[in-house]
């Protein structure tokens, strides 16, 4: 298999896809080359559009004497002009939209993709249309699944795209993905979601995708079957989908319709054609482009959705290297009320939680707030639950601070000492609800953007978290700031964060980052700093004289070094905050290797992209450091790529 994964936000990736003729970046867009009539020459998709792989159909080049004979003659790259990588697709779609069998078998469907070369063929998958019951899926399912087998016996070196159907039951569906993905296939499109599509159902949609995603390896590259309209790529792509194929750009140019990246616009509709992109540019108004010659005309619709398509996927893409993918498809679903719909069918405990065990650690860019979903968002259900189950207080006493400017200890510098000395538990009241004041730093805390006004879905949430924090202080006191009383005690500005202070943050992220234990395991002893000259922030964290930990100033966490490591490894049980390799690679490692996925014997399942954690050996010695690219229950799906990159090992120590 050759796939990997590269970066990531949300569920969602960049990856790297291998065929023999050439590598692919994911997400992508597969243009779909119909080999009778391309509206957009082949050559056009790589050099206008940046397009890396195409998709074409085998049934059809098969049905055609001349088409059929050239490709067998010459292989599929030079029937289509193409010679970059080529998917093709099997039959299934035509079979559905004509509603007859095709008349081929499906075995001859795959051996013939195989002669005329392709990249990656795909099976001949039965179409389970949304409208079927669940019986009727099931043995749809059967029939898929037999041919499936079949494919696999006879792939013989091509790649192969194997189909999860299974309609909108999502039972159904986990069936198929599981049964898909234990079979040594390349490729797994999630199909059948092309009518979910066309009558705008992104809830169902997304249902499908998630329970599709939940039940496959992590290390296959997942295609969206018909996703050819950019407004379901920014979700499908932060759930986990890394390929799209479109005939939209062609189909809607055909029927005088502009694609927008929050819908579609008939050209008679518009006087503006509103669009910067090169072929809107060469236009003076609407009315210009609806006079051109017809065949003109299309030509530069296709040619339009295609900037608009691609444009798409370049923004999910840097996206995800910011780590504002949820920003993206929020943004998308304010435009479009039938999206908002499936942000709400992510908002359960099951997909929440799924999507949580993905999300990184933190994002290279702080967290936007862009309406209703944001407080729902992954990253803050994980913030409030460790801070409700990892956090511990203490003392019996509560006080509540009032937000001031970020971050908040230095909003609180003249009084931190003063309160280090009370010996009461500082919480500050923010947005996100009650945050310990020494985890202020803390991504997303101190890297977030909120209006000062939230909405109600927000306030709802950020008040059932608050409810289970204070929970933390039953039959104790939970006071609001009054800052007087503190200022006796706090004559003068700190011009450096007491030591007290930093302490209390230390052990607090300790256990934040690593569960219960981490911090009397890393910080025994005698806790001191070494602190930046120029701002006196803490830099350097010393138990007894040992480095143990630096302090990230990007994300305000804890970077592990080895030492630290050898301290969570004694404190903690096995897996936890580990990653455990067979000796041979941890000898790698030793050596300063990145940690390979495929070598991953286990790990902690609680570490996610981003984390620091300790990488092991058979007898649990510490080799290294990793800072996980992966989450730590999906590294052993990998067959390809970092599951973590090496920042200490054991041999220079
Ligand atoms: N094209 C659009 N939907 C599908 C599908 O479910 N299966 C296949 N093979 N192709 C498709
Ligand atoms: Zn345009």
């Amino acid at each position: 298999l050759s796939f990997e994964v590269k970066d990531r936000a949300a569920a969602g990736r960049i990856g790297r896809l291998e065929t023999r003729h050439g590598t692919v970046t994911t997400p992508t867009l597969l243009p779909v080359i119909n080999p009778n009539l391309p509206t957009v020459p082949p050559a056009d998709m790589k050099r206008l559009f940046g397009a890396e792989m195409v998709i074409t159909n085998s049934y059809i080049l098969r049905k055609s004497d001349a088409l059929r004979e050239r490709a067998l003659r010459e292989g599929v790259h030079k029937t289509i002009g193409w010679d970059g990588p080529v998917m093709t697709d099997s039959g299934t779609f035509q079979s559905y939209f004509y509603k007859k069998p095709i008349e081929v078998s499906p075995l001859e469907i795959v051996e013939f993709q195989k002669k005329i070369g392709v990249d990656v063929g795909t099976i001949l998958d039965v179409f389970t249309t949304p409208e079927k019951t669940r019986e009727e899926a099931v043995a749809e399912l059967d029939e898929t699944m037999r041919r499936a087998k079949e494919a696999v016996a006879a792939k013989n070196g091509m790649m192969l795209a194997a189909t999860v159907q299974g309609g909108v039951h999502v039972d159904v569906r986990e069936q198929a993905a599981r049964a898909i993905g234990a079979l040594d296939v390349d490729v797994v499109p999630i199909g059948g979601v092309v009518p979910l599509m066309e009558q705008a159902r992104y809830a169902d949609l997304a249902r499908v995708i998630l329970a599709s995603k939940r039940h496959l390896p992590s290390g296959k590259p997942v295609h969206l079957f018909g996703a050819g309209h950019p407004l379901v790529f920014p979700l499908a792509a932060a759930l986990g989908c890394d390929l799209f194929d479109s005939a939209s750009y062609a189909k809607f140019a055909k029927d005088g319709r502009m694609i927008l990246p929050n819908g579609t616009r008939s050209l008679d509709e518009v006087e503006e054609l509103g669009c910067i992109c090169p072929e809107c540019d060469r236009w003076k108004n609407a009315a210009e482009l609806r006079r051109a010659a017809p065949a003109e005309r299309e030509s530069a619709l296709a040619r339009h959705n295609l900037h608009v398509s691609f444009g798409e996927i370049r923004r999910i893409r840097q996206a995800i290297r910011d780590g504002a993918l949820w920003e993206l498809v929020e943004e998308r679903a304010a435009q479009n009320p039938a999206l908002l719909d499936a942000l709400v069918a992510l908002r359960g405990e099951n997909e929440v939680t799924w999507l949580e065990r993905l999300e990184p650690t933190s994002g290279a860019r702080a967290f936007q707030y862009r309406g209703a979903h944001s407080m729902h968002r992954p990253g803050i259900r994980r913030l409030h639950n460790r801070l409700v189950e990892r956090w511990r207080p203490r003392s019996k006493t509560c006080i509540v601070l009032p937000e001031r400017p970020k971050p908040y200890a230095e909003g609180y510098a003249a009084y931190l000492d003063a309160f280090m000395r009370t010996g009461h538990d500082f919480v500050v009241d923010t947005p996100m609800g009650p945050i310990p004041l020494e985890l202020e730093r803390l991504y997303p805390v101190a890297q977030s953007v909120f209006p000062e006004t939230l909405d109600a879905d927000a306030r709802l949430v950020r008040e059932a978290y608050s409810a289970r924090f204070f929970h933390h202080f039953d039959g104790c006191d939970v006071l609001p700031a009054d800052l007087a009383e503190y200022e006796a005690l706090a004559p003068e500005l700190c011009s450096l964060t007491p030591d007290a202070f930093e302490q209390r943050r230390m052990a607090s992220l300790a256990d934040y980052q690593y569960g219960p234990g981490a911090a009397a395991g890393l910080l025994a002893g005698q806790v001191t700093f070494k602190r930046s000259p120029g701002t006196g922030g803490v830099r350097n964290v010393f138990a007894d004289g040992v480095h143990v930990a630096s302090l990230r100033a990007r994300d305000g966490l804890l970077s592990l070094r080895i030492e630290g490591a050898r301290r969570l490894v004694a404190a903690l049980p096995s897996p936890r905050a580990r990653i455990r390799l067979d000796d041979e690679p941890a000898s790698f490692v030793r050596d300063g290797k990145n940690v390979m996925a495929k070598f991953v014997v286990a790990a902690d399942s609680q570490l996610r992209p981003g984390d620091d954690a300790a990488v092991v050996d058979s007898k649990d010695a510490v080799v290294g450091v990793g800072r996980c690219q992966l989450s730590g229950w999906e590294m052993p799906q990998f067959q390809r790529g970092i599951g973590a990159k090496n920042t200490e090992h054991a041999k220079d120590d």
